[in-house]
């Protein structure tokens, strides 16, 4: 199983936007795809179709220890599950402040859940900040995706992430390393955005080959500023199956099949070894 933490500590940057249809677009390739929405805002769950009402159990419970998440998991289409949020994850932060090892809850809860079940892909919606749901996602993940809105304070932002992917690799999952950055919301129409995809590239080349973001590529697919896009989530419906023809939907297929790419790549020293 690949698992994936989309994350990037500001909002409104396409983290929610590009963990749904990342997913969907995976599941409709025929893979096995989880989704864990880990923002209390729960705008993944939504954007799926699925508003938590009444005692329904929410990803909230694993992190109390209530519920395991093969109770909590629930179909959302074609290869598909989603373990949903609500507005009860954000008592998180103060509810597991002197729970030793709380950092690490997720991943035990994902571990006990692959033990029964198989998935190819695990995508986590982190919230906007670097919270304790953050570094649980964080410590779970093989691998950070940072959706990045190309504007001119972008970079900024991105030299805090990185530090704080380098703390969880050193401390909590050596494991870790940022796969990739997508650009979205991207405007083709400016020069801005191309000089900004540029001096990411020096930046990431310039880096040093130990940290865990020297390997990252940026994306050759990047994700056009596209209305459907917006539109899709009050339908509760993945860019796919609201508007299959869009351009939306084809830049976010475009990195899908990216994603697979990468997955083969990262085989093939293995099949050679074997
Ligand atoms: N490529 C895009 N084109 C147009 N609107 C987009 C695009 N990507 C995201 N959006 C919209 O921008 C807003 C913020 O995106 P979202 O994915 O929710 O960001 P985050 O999860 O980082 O806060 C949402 O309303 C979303 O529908
Ligand atoms: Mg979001």
């Amino acid at each position: 199983m690949r698992t994936i933490a989309v994350m990037n500590q500001k909002g409104g940057v396409g983290k929610t936007t590009t963990s749904v249809n990342l997913a969907a677009g995976l599941a409709k390739r025929g893979k096995r795809v989880l989704v864990a929405d880990l923002d209390p805002q729960a705008h993944a769950s939504l954007h799926l179709g699925i508003e938590i009402a009444g005692d329904t159990p929410t990803i909230y419970q694993a992190f109390t220890g209530e519920c395991p998440l093969s109770r909590i998991r629930r179909l959302v289409g074609p290869h598909l599950w989603l373990l949903p949020a609500n507005i009860d994850l954000a008592a998180t932060e103060l509810e597991l402040a002197d729970t030793p090892g709380r950092e690490l809850i997720l991943r035990e809860a994902v571990n006990a859940l692959v033990a029964e079940e198989h998935y190819d892909y695990l995508i986590m919606d982190c919230p906007p900040s670097l919270s304790v749901l953050t570094i649980n996602a964080l410590s779970c993940a093989d691998e950070v995706v940072i959706p990045l809105q190309p504007h001119f304070l972008a970079l900024h932002g991105l030299s805090k992430l990185f530090e704080t992917t380098a703390l969880v690799t050193r401390r909590l999952n050596r494991k870790l390393k940022v796969s990739g950055i997508v650009l979205c919301m991207y405007e083709t129409s400016t020069r801005l955005a191309a000089d900004i995809a540029d001096d990411l590239q020096a930046f990431l080349s310039q880096s040093d080959p130990e940290a865990p973001w020297s390997k990252a590529k940026i994306f050759e697919n990047r994700i056009r500023r596209n209305i459907k896009l917006a539109e899709a989530p009050s339908h509760g419906l993945s860019i796919f199956d609201y508007s299959p023809k869009c351009p939306g939907s084809m830049d976010y297929m475009g990195l899908c099949d990216e994603v697979l790419a990468m997955e083969a790549t990262e085989r093939m020293p293995l099949a050679k070894a074997g």
